[in-house]
């Protein structure tokens, strides 16, 4: 890591101006996808979490389904604005696809009756985690991501262009590439109203 862990925390950002230059390698995203997949936490260490890293021409391809899908919804007098966000898209070097395996989610509800309900939302929350970490990490590579949500419009599209399992249910898209703006300045809601520290 290049930086200490919480300053790489205050440093990613979501960036929507991207470039296809290599940022990172895509071995090195692919090894950051694997580690993050491995390492992060989930419930009753049931490993739900599925990624697919598509980079070059699948990452196009992906980007060109988002467009054709939205093509067919959205308001004709929208549609430029729309077009004008994907292209932004489809512009970077890759996409990082994120689902979660439903026949894991389903497997837990059986085995663990007690707590089915929690699993689908227990999922979430490790799926939330490992983008975390990728997404910190590409951006302590220097690249630029932002976090995108086509699901479930494009699910039917994606899992027959590249014939994924049934059970992978698509959580995100991770758009990544060179950084080609530095984002807008955040704003921060008082921190001392949202953390409690209670005792001492
Ligand atoms: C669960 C979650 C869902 C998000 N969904 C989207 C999204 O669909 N499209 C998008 O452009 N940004 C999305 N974002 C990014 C947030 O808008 C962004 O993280 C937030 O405004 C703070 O900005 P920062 O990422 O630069 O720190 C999402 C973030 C989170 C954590």
């Amino acid at each position: 890591m290049k930086r200490d862990f919480l300053e790489a925390v205050a440093c990613r950002r979501s960036i929507y101006a991207i470039g296809p230059e290599p940022c990172a390698g895509y071995d090195r995203v692919a090894e950051v996808v694997r580690h993050a997949l491995l390492h992060a936490p989930s419930t009753f260490n049931s490993q739900s979490a599925r990624a697919v890293v598509l980079t070059l021409e699948p990452h196009r391809r992906l980007w060109d389904i988002v467009l054709d899908t939205l093509k067919g919804l959205v308001p004709e007098d929208a549609f430029r604005q729309t077009a004008l966000k994907i292209s932004g898209f489809r512009a970077g070097a890759g996409t990082v696809m994120f689902f979660e395996d439903q026949a894991v989610v389903r497997d837990l509800q059986e085995r663990y009756p007690l707590y089915a309900d929690k699993f689908p939302e227990f999922s979430l929350q490790s799926s939330g985690m490992a983008q975390f970490i990728v997404w910190t990490a590409l951006s302590d590579e220097g690249c630029g991501a932002s976090l995108q949500h086509y699901n479930p419009l494009i699910d039917e599209a994606v899992a027959a262009e590249w014939n994924l399992p049934s059970s992978w249910r698509l959580i995100s898209q991770l758009v990544f590439g060179s950084v080609r703006e530095a984002p807008l300045q955040k704003s921060f809601s008082p921190i001392e109203d949202r953390v409690l520290v209670i005792g001492e």
